[in-house]
């Protein structure tokens, strides 16, 4: 790596450089004139910290616990598909880079790379974070339960159901540089039959109805990602989901929904702890990831800065992402006077009551 490398925008930047055109379009791409992808980095830096001083800092550590097991850090790479566009070691460099970080890892449905060729590479490291398999659900069940065994079978131990995109955003930026799929980016998984017409869409759209079924029918402890709306993740607790991931997919599925900083505490507000909550979204800082945490989440799923980690140096481009955030975490809580994860709370945040 030749510029030094500083921060994730350092990242970003470096990362601009070295990919195609098309390629920087289709991963730092958003839906219609990007509010919403702005929106998401601005908001974290809007909620102000309010340090407290002198407390004892001894025994710090950033472990965590997500659905019952406690875990070295509460970051996991969010699900994104196509990443051997990014570098040709794609999937497999998050998997090696998390999993040495202590960091968690969810496997997009759309990988490039095989589930059972990921899993044991994020499975061998002893101070892992959890491992997490992404799926969408296109109408067929026996498709989805096939799938959901698959992961089951290869290590993975939780299935997250994204419910934010039955069809794609509009994203410009790629309408205006269209990929070309390389032979070496083609997906790994082909479902049968999937739905071609917008029609076809339509009808195999998930409801509520097969988020119960997939829960009842699941291997897998089953999270829901893609809510925003209080009510929708009122909904899911009473379902008995094992989590809810507020995300707006990073912007690239409906311009102009509210960011997932803003909508974050009105649905721990809403939970109560009745289940796992994870948030995703513009967290481009450790400061952000202390927030998230002191707004409710116990988690975090970041996407994007991974993403810039690959063409700056593969596997040891995303652990050198990772580590960024996680001193900048750790300075955080050391500066903020809080000692564990679960002592961020929202005493930490400045105001809360008059923005919400
Ligand atoms: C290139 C790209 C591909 C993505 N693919 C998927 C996917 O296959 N499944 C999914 O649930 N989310 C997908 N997402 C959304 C991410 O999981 C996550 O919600 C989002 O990237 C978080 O925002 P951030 O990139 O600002 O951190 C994708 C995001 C990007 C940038």
């Amino acid at each position: 790596m030749a510029q030094e490398l500083l921060t994730v925008a350092d990242h970003e930047q470096a990362a601009q450089a070295r990919l195609s055109p098309e390629c920087w379009a289709y991963f730092a791409g958003g839906a219609g004139d990007e509010h919403t992808l702005r929106r998401n980095q601005v908001a974290w830096a809007d909620w102000q910290l309010q340090p407290r001083v002198l407390r004892s800092l001894q025994g710090l550590d950033t472990t965590t616990e997500l659905l019952g097991k406690t875990w070295p850090t509460p970051l996991l790479a969010a699900p994104m598909a196509q990443l051997q566009l990014a570098h040709p070691d794609g999937e497999a460099a998050l998997a090696l880079a998390t999993s040495a970080l202590g960091c968690g890892m969810v496997l997009s449905q759309q990988t490039n790379t095989a589930l059972d060729t990921v899993a044991p590479l994020a499975l061998n490291s002893s101070d892992r974070g959890p491992l997490w398999f992404q799926l969408y659900h296109r109408g067929d069940r026996a498709a989805t339960l096939e799938l959901a065994h698959q992961a089951a079978a290869a290590g993975y131990e939780a299935l997250v159901l994204t419910v934010d995109a039955p069809i794609q955003g509009v994203r410009d930026r790629e309408r205006r540089h269209p990929m070309r799929s390389t032979p070496l980016a083609r997906p790994h998984w082909h479902p049968r039959g999937e739905p071609t017409t917008m029609q076809q869409l339509l009808q195999a759209a998930p409801t509520w109805d097969d988020v119960a079924w997939l829960r009842a029918h699941s291997p897998l402890p089953l999270l829901v990602k893609g809510i925003t709306h209080p009510a929708d993740a009122a909904l899911a607790a009473e379902l008995g989901v094992a989590g809810v991931i507020v995300s707006n997919h990073g912007g690239r599925v409906l311009d102009t929904v509210p960011s997932t900083a803003e909508c974050l505490p009105a649905i721990a507000d809403q939970l109560q702890g009745r289940c796992t909550l994870l948030v995703d979204g513009g967290l481009r800082r450790g400061s952000d990831i202390f927030k998230a945490l002191a707004l409710g989440a116990h988690g975090v799923l970041v996407g994007r800065p991974l993403v810039w980690g690959l063409p700056n140096g593969g596997a040891a481009g995303v652990a050198h992402v990772l580590r960024l955030l996680l001193d900048e975490l750790w300075a955080t809580m050391v500066l903020c006077g809080a000692s564990s994860c679960a002592q961020a709370t929202r005493s930490y945040i400045k105001n809360i009551t008059h923005s919400m």
